[in-house]
């Protein structure tokens, strides 16, 4: 790989997706000490010599968000104060996407402070996926790869024998995205007009385009609660569609939404694992693809400073 040497280190939020892009990198994961004092402050510690190095640090920003997101800013800021000299944060699920504007007087716009934070703290590029909105990239002054989950999902249903398949967009903001899809799915794409009268509830009730008598594929970047898909899927079902599917990159699935999803309408979710699905998550309904390879082949070609939009060609 690239002329310095390169060192992957890992955060506490993700440990076996960080393994598996060490494994695809064919390197060990660096030594990190990190503990908790008992008031609950972070103490991180690189164990062997980083200076000159071009180093990666692996942290999702799941549940808990705000510990997970402290603990990468103080493992970038003793990165950097041991001379290492280019620290790309890898950020699978960058979390505070959905504060990414003001929609109400007196609102933060979050997805920016994080970006600054990350920026003070030591970070000379980020690595992320399917952020929740692409322009989020603009909040920075580094480079920001954006990958995608979508050629896995591509392959995954590719593979499937689907009726007269249809690509649903749950919502008007997440168009762009379902349109990638059903193109490289060749299908045609339909919308649903969703609207949120409070935070976390979702009401849906009108479509665009056809979906009687096919299978539908709903492809969305998160799913947090699951109204979203669920109420969705009851929707499709209402209007006549066949086996229902969604391709989601983000599993957070908090509360009960393993069981609701179990009971819903859908045939099955497939997520991947840009954060860690806990065994008792796994229901039936639950298909994980791993984004391993991908970040890793990401994190070899920027090392080797080659294109990464071919990895999604
Ligand atoms: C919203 O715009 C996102 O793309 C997701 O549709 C949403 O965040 C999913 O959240 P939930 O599962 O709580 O409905």
């Amino acid at each position: 790989m690239g002329g310095k040497c390169l060192a992957l280190y890992s955060g506490t939020s993700n440990p076996e997706l960080a393994q598996e892009v060490a494994k695809y990198l064919g390197v060990e994961l660096g030594e990190i000490e990190i503990r908790r004092f008992s008031d609950g402050e972070i103490y991180a510690r690189i164990v062997k010599s980083v200076r000159g190095s071009e180093v990666y640090v692996i942290q999702s920003l799941g549940n808990p968000v705000n510990e997970f997101f402290m603990e990468l800013l103080i493992i970038i800021d003793a990165l950097r104060r041991a001379s290492a000299e280019e620290v790309t944060a890898v950020i699978p699920y960058f979390a505070y996407a959905r504060q990414d504007r003001k929609t109400k007087s007196r609102e933060p716009i979050s997805a920016k402070l994080i970006a600054n934070l990350l920026t003070i703290a030591g970070a000379s590029r980020v690595v992320t996926m399917d952020l929740h909105a692409g322009q989020i990239q603009g909040f920075f002054d580094i480079p920001v790869d954006n990958l995608s989950a979508l050629p896995l999902f591509t392959r995954y249903f590719q593979d499937l024998d689907l009726y007269n398949p249809v690509v649903v967009s749950p919502d008007i903001g997440g168009v762009a995205r379902a349109r990638s899809l059903a193109n490289r799915l060749h299908t045609p794409l339909a919308i649903i007009y969703k609207r949120r009268p409070a935070p976390e509830v979702a009401e849906v009730d009108e479509i665009i385009g056809d979906v009687k008598n096919r299978d539908v594929i709903i492809c969305d970047d998160i799913i947090t609660t699951g109204n979203t898909l669920f109420s969705a899927a009851r929707l499709l079902r209402e209007r006549g569609a066949r086996d229902i599917y969604s391709a989601v990159t983000h599993g957070i699935l908090v509360n009960n939404a393993p069981e609701e999803l179990q009971k819903s309408e859908l045939k099955e979710l497939v997520v991947t694992n840009t954060i860690p699905i806990g065994e008792d998550k796994k229901v039936p309904k639950l298909k994980i693809l791993s984004v391993g390879s991908l970040l890793g082949e990401a994190i070899k070609r920027i090392s080797n400073k080659d294109s990464l939009s071919s990895l999604f060609d």
